[in-house]
């Protein structure tokens, strides 16, 4: 089976100050950068689990695009498909302090945000020979609607992104085969399609999994960071516990999550299954620096899953 994933192409900077940043003066760092955006990202990581994969998305005409592209097509990912705009490649720069901790974050997804029905190339083979497609919610609500109506018989998953893009799914959910959110995410998506009517508390990760299903969702995955991961069907209702783990970094868990899950079904794995396999990738990653570190690849990910999977009678 192969995979398309759909969404936000950003060149990150990521800056790391030797001491605790203040206002109004500069601050000594060393800066990285690295490609981002979650489609962007989960795309890496699936070139690492489940090869082939294609990406699309709009970067710019500028030098910051093509350095993107190619350092995107070095990992393996075809991106033949992706849409060079007029806008600038969007970009995420986050301050760190010295513990790690985020001091401030801003993003231009402008490029992203101008994206139209049109402006990628559905029926490419690239991305129409792809038997599972992946759409986020950094696309614009008309882009989402194009591509779910064109999936047909493909699976289709989508990630919720965001409190604030979250809604922008509502329109789709009754052709999702596959739903990532964490708690909060999951409520906003619920609170829009169901304003005035009841909903479930916020904290109640399995009851907004179920109601997502409820609304025509096919398997709903809900996490909560380090708290158990929720997992929904017509069928199943159930918690996955998160194994405690010495974090490093949890950029791009949830990336991970969505990328060991999909590479799982990819292989043929029932959900269940398939969302262990993606709390495996996601504590491959949090081990390690950045998204779709170079330790992610399917035998870690077997290997954690072995070792966190219930012993069998
Ligand atoms: N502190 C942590 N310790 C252990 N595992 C974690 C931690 N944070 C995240 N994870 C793992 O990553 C998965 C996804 O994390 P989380 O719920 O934070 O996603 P998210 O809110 O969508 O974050 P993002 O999309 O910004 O990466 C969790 O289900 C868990 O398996
Ligand atoms: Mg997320």
């Amino acid at each position: 089976m192969t995979l398309a994933a759909f969404g936000a192409i950003h060149l990150d900077t990521l800056a790391h100050a030797e001491r605790a940043i203040l206002r109004d003066t500069s601050t000594p760092a060393r800066l990285t950068t690295r490609p981002g955006g979650v489609a962007a990202n989960v795309a890496r990581a699936l070139a690492r689990l489940s090869p082939p994969c294609a990406l699309a998305g709009a970067v710019g005409r500028d030098s910051d695009g093509d350095a993107l592209l190619a350092s995107l097509r070095a990992e393996g990912i075809d991106v033949s498909t992706v849409h060079r705009s007029d806008h600038p490649t969007g970009r995420y720069l986050a301050l760190h302090d010295p513990d790690g901790g985020l001091a401030a974050a801003v993003v231009d997804g402008a490029i992203t945000d101008a994206l139209r029905p049109g402006d990628i190339d559905i029926a490419h083979p690239a991305l129409a020979e792809a038997d599972l497609w992946f759409i986020e919610a950094n696309l614009p609500q008309p882009v989402l609607g194009q591509i779910a109506a064109a999936a047909k018989h493909r699976l289709l998953a989508a990630d919720a992104v965001s409190i604030a893009k979250a809604p922008r799914l509502a329109e789709v959910l009754d052709r999702l085969d596959i739903l990532f959110c964490n708690r909060l995410e999951g409520a906003a998506l619920l609170g829009q399609r169901r304003a005035g009517g009841p909903a479930p508390a916020p904290e109640d990760a399995l009851a907004i999994a179920s109601a997502l299903v409820a609304l025509g969702v096919g398997a709903c995955l809900v996490s909560d960071g380090p708290a158990p991961l929720a997992l929904a069907t017509a069928g199943i209702c159930m918690s996955l516990a998160v194994a405690p783990v010495a974090v490093r970094d949890v950029t791009g868990a949830g990336d991970a999550l969505i990328a060991g899950t999909l590479a799982a079904r990819a292989r043929g794995w029932d959900i269940a299954d398939a969302a262990r396999a993606g709390l495996a990738a996601a504590r491959v990653t949090v081990q390690a620096q950045g998204a779709a570190p170079a330790t992610l690849t399917w035998d870690a990910v077997l290997g954690e899953h072995a070792a966190a999977a219930p012993p069998t009678a």
